[in-house]
């Protein structure tokens, strides 16, 4: 009888010890929780109670794989290409293109792909496109009409819209379009990438004890400390009288966007067939052409790009605005007259 009561007795301190460490733990856990490594899909999705359309459940590694090469080299080991012409990176870079995210400008795009020694392209960057939920913005609806109806709220349609139209290619099959969202998904966003403050952090790690009003202003901020779309403003070719001729241009930031933009394609006749190299051939076609409404000139390849022919499918992609200023045409018109006067 005494042995029994012992005996309980030690099992309600075991039960004691078992649910206090298990209770201790719990709450050590939150404080070690890293506000830094929190994806802003989960925030977000705690925040509003919804989950995005593209969402993926599991990253699956293998797939994140399959995914990066039908991106970079055009193909997955196991498929066909999606384009016989470009691969993904021809016109999208796949990490971050300016310091800040929410500042897409042209001018910090450039200076961060100085910076970083990126190619300067006519696509956003695939970099935390799995966080974006509008996609085809704003003028894109004049150039691909009905084609992006269904693109403009869905991530996986946007992806097909690209294979088929943008690279002059073909629609990806499930198991490629799941693969790229996959490689996505890897390249999502953080909360160490928004730049946000510690009341934030604070925020973010006790979101269940705010009110709506609360919750709400956290998704905001946190909404406008990223683009969710990327803007998109079709401009007309620059008409002769505005031009400045690349006067007052930056020569320097003009060479980087010849390099790192029109070489990019057209070195060696990489996805084209104009060859560009920093000669003076190149450079004295493109003076010879200053004036012109014609896809030699600048002011007019820049902003309206071409389209596919019959029997040249490639086409080049025009900037936007927001991909290129007016005043980055000016210095790159800067750089190619002194290129052309070059004496070699
Ligand atoms: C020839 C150039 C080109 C190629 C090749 C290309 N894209 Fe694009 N893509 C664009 C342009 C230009 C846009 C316009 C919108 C933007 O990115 O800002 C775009 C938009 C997108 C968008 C919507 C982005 C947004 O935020 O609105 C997705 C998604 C996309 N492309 C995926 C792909 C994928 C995947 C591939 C490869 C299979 C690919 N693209 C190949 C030029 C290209
Ligand atoms: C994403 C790749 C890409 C980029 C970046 C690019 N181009 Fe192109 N460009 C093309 C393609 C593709 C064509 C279509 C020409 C063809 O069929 O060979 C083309 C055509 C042209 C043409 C017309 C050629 C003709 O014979 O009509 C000019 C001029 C040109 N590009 C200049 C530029 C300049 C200047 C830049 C930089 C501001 C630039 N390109 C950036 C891919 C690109």
């Amino acid at each position: 009888m005494f042995k029994k009561q012992h005996f309980f007795f030690f099992l309600v301190i075991l039960f004691l010890i078992v649910g206090f460490r298990i209770l201790h733990k719990k709450t050590v856990l939150l404080d070690e929780v890293d506000v830094n490594e929190l994806p802003v899909e989960l925030v977000l999705e705690n925040l509003k109670g919804q989950k995005y359309s593209h969402k993926i459940e599991k990253i699956d590694l293998d797939k994140v794989e399959i995914g990066r090469q039908i991106i970079f080299d055009g193909k997955a080991k196991k498929g066909k290409r999606i384009s016989p012409f470009f691969v993904c990176t021809d016109c999208h870079n796949t990490v971050k293109e300016t310091e800040l995210l929410k500042e897409t400008s042209p001018e910090k795009r450039l200076e961060y792909a100085q910076k970083n020694n990126l190619p300067f392209l006519q696509g956003s960057t695939f970099w935390g496109i799995y966080n974006r939920t509008s996609f085809y913005n704003d003028d894109y609806i004049k150039k691909y009409k009905d084609i992006i109806k269904n693109a403009k709220d869905s991530l996986s349609n946007a992806i097909q819209v690209c294979g088929k139209y943008c690279s002059s290619g073909r629609y990806l099959n499930t198991w490629e379009l799941e693969a790229v969202l996959h490689y996505f998904k890897k390249n999502e966003l953080k909360i160490k990438d928004l730049s946000l403050d510690k009341k934030e952090y604070k925020n973010i790690l006790y979101w269940q004890k705010l009110d709506s009003d609360e919750k709400k202003a956290l998704v905001n901020k946190i909404e406008s400390a990223y683009s969710t779309a990327f803007p998109a403003t079709f401009l007309p070719t620059m008409p002769r009288e505005q031009r400045k001729y690349g006067e007052g241009g930056n020569v320097k930031n003009g060479e980087f966007i010849y390099e790192k933009s029109c070489m990019y394609c057209h070195e060696n006749k990489r996805v084209t067939f104009l060859s560009l190299s920093k000669d003076r051939l190149s450079a004295k076609m493109f003076v010879k052409h200053l004036k012109d409404y014609s896809d030699l000139n600048l002011y007019q390849i820049i902003r309206w790009g071409t389209y596919a022919k019959a029997g040249r499918k490639q086409y080049m992609p025009h900037y936007t605005k927001e991909k290129m200023s007016d005043q980055q045409i000016e210095d790159l018109v800067a750089y190619i007259k002194t290129l052309a006067k070059k004496s070699k």
